[in-house]
């Protein structure tokens, strides 16, 4: 062959055999990287045949050339394989699992403890028989005062620091609004409890916020007892509280009631000796009922000869804070991982 009489023929015969060899040494990407700069890089050997290539004679050079390109390709592709093989050798070593490493906890959420007690709350009377209505946060003084039979200047009023948006529109003081938007709608029997947010226009304190829950409850029928009213707020504070929890009933005011009253039960922090949670009483009001007053079933058109009925109210942030002993209302509002997570 004539390309075999010039010398650089036999430079690219050793260069071959020599990238087999060292080829056959590569164990790691530093030896990937040796051999790619003894043989492929700029400077490498492969390179400075191409250049001795431009001192040979021209009836040498198609042959030598093409000798050289067969050289180059053959190297490159030994690279290419070697460092397939490495690569996929790393991958395999980082996705076999450790079987033995313990599982890594996922942070899981919770219901909020205003979340939670409303379910409670509502689970209760829902297994009693109530359904669940709601009304707007926004208010109208008719539903909210009016027809709730709070007179006009009437001081009970006051009793209700209100956020005013004009002189007729209101933020809801309570969740009382929404016996009236029901009873508007609906002829009795009615058993319905009444979930929302409501609004005072009132300093934050620790026993105090301008914004919090409250459930409602209303039933509406023909021949509703007190007797009946006292007897679901029982059967409900023992479900709630603890079925050996000690309660009373006090005489109490509110204009859309008559009677009213309040409920209160023994400390279950002090059991009854006083602490500061029961403000040393020994008793925590738990919330306000009564036998729903006359005027407001003529409010919203019911004969108010032949149906009667009761209604109650309680403060689920209050509720909230009972339960679990906690010191300060505004605990429920800061989002508090640390504290959200014990409940
Ligand atoms: N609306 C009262 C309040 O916000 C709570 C209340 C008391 C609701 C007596 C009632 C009730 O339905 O009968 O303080």
């Amino acid at each position: 062959m004539t390309a075999l009489k010039y010398p650089l023929a036999s430079e690219i015969a050793a260069l071959m055999k020599a990238a087999e060899t060292r080829s056959a040494e590569v164990h790691s990407v530093d030896d990937l990287e040796k051999f790619r700069v003894e043989f492929l890089a700029r400077k490498g050997g492969i390179a400075e045949l191409f250049d001795k290539l431009k001192a040979v004679p021209n009836d040498q050079k198609p042959v030598l050339g093409k000798e050289l390109n067969k050289l180059r390709s053959h190297v490159e592709s030994l690279f290419e394989a070697m460092h397939h093989r490495l690569n996929s050798q790393s991958k395999k070593e980082e996705e076999i699992p450790d079987l033995t490493l313990p599982g890594r906890a996922l942070p899981v959420g919770t219901l909020h403890p205003i979340t939670q007690t409303l379910n409670d709350i509502a689970a209760i009377f829902t297994s009693m028989g109530f359904a669940v209505a709601n009304g707007p946060e926004i208010e109208d003084d008719y539903h909210n005062f009016e027809a709730l039979n709070f007179p006009p200047d009437h001081p009970a009023r006051d009793m209700q620091d209100t956020f005013f948006i004009s002189e007729k529109v209101l933020l809801r003081t309570h969740t009382s609004p929404v016996q009236i938007r029901v009873m508007e709608h609906q002829q009795p029997p009615i058993r319905v409890i009444m979930p929302g947010r409501v609004y005072r226009n009132e300093a934050i304190s620790a026993r105090s916020l301008s914004q919090f829950h409250q459930v409602e409850g209303l039933y509406v029928d023909r021949n509703v007892t007190f007797s009946e009213l006292k007897g679901t707020l029982v059967a409900f504070a023992k479900e709630f509280y603890g079925s050996n929890i000690k309660y009373k009933f006090r005489p109490s005011f509110f204009p859309f009631t008559e009677p009213s009253l309040e409920m209160d039960i023994t400390c279950f922090i002090c059991s009854g000796k006083g602490c500061p949670m029961c403000k040393r009483t020994g008793w925590l009001e738990i919330l306000g009922a009564g036998m729903v007053h006359p005027n407001v079933f003529r409010k919203v058109g019911y004969d108010s000869e032949s149906v009667t009925g009761f209604a109650f109210g309680m403060g689920i942030e209050r509720t909230t804070v009972l339960r679990h002993g906690i010191p300060d209302l505004r605990m429920l509002l800061e989002n508090d991982v640390k504290f959200l997570e014990q409940f």
